[in-house]
């Protein structure tokens, strides 16, 4: 039985006391949910403030990215000692911001989700096709490539523990959500790639995020298909109540 894993993707937006504010009202929304990890990633300036606020609570903090390397000469990043010390115990990995406007690719990806394993943390792993590749009906292919450059290296108990969270990039910020089918048949194909490098056990321990405009209208329908496991939600995730009520719809009865 895999927990379901509502996570909150706050990009760049939130100052310290915007987080704060947001988390202070959120935590009784969602203090009664015992049966579903819930993670805030707000931007590094504002994660130990979030952390510190969720301590002792059922909500976890998350990095929204993270520099592979331990400590050194990186101008303007931060690795996972520093993310780790402000008290997150989640980081998000190869977003599609991350790979399409700041050139990350697989083998950088690869280098972080390692460094996040070896700290001890669990990377948010993000993979997902562009429009002009689904048109050309080249989905499978492009996740396939995620996921064997992303994972390259791993072990079947490392690929049971992370998490994935599929995002076609034509959804995310566009207000046009994947249907629960396609939703669906993504997370089946990912499932049977991960199957097929790291076995069957591991594939069905690890937890598959979707996301790309989830909503509280839409949570429920996307949650209800098998091989999704919770959401990675961005816009949305943003107002307190909003994210609280995907909470509430978003986990997989
Ligand atoms: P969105 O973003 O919910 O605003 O589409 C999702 C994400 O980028 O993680």
């Amino acid at each position: 039985m895999r927990t379901p894993l509502l996570a909150a993707n706050w990009k760049m937006h939130k100052t310290v006391a915007e987080a704060t504010a947001f988390t202070t009202e959120f935590l009784p929304l969602v203090a009664g949910v015992d049966d579903a990890e819930i993670v805030l990633a707000p931007p590094v300036t504002a994660l130990a403030a979030v952390a510190g606020a969720c301590r002792g609570s059922n909500v976890a903090a998350a990095a929204q990215n993270v520099h592979w390397e331990a400590r050194g000469a990186f101008t303007g990043e931060v690795s996972l000692a520093m993310v780790q010390d402000a008290g997150a115990s989640h980081v998000i990995v190869g977003h599609s911001e991350r790979r399409h406007l700041f050139g990350e690719d697989d083998v950088a990806v690869n280098r972080k989700v390692r460094a996040v394993l070896a700290g001890g943390l669990s990377p948010i792993v993000c993979i997902g096709e562009t429009l002009a590749e689904r048109e050309a009906d080249e989905t499978a292919a492009v996740l396939d490539r995620q996921l064997d450059g992303g994972l390259a290296g791993l072990t079947a108990d490392e690929i049971a523990a992370i998490i994935i969270a599929y995002e076609p990039v034509w959804a995310i910020g566009t207000g046009r959500t994947a249907t629960p089918e396609q939703a669906q048949d993504a997370h089946a194909h990912i499932r049977g790639r991960l199957a097929a490098v790291a076995g069957q056990r591991a594939a069905d321990r690890c937890r598959l995020l979707y996301g790309g405009s989830v909503k509280p209208a839409n949570a429920a329908a996307l949650a209800s298909q098998p091989d999704v496991d919770g959401a990675l939600v961005g816009g949305a995730s943003l107002d307190p109540h909003s994210f609280a009520e995907i909470v509430g719809r978003g986990r997989p009865r």
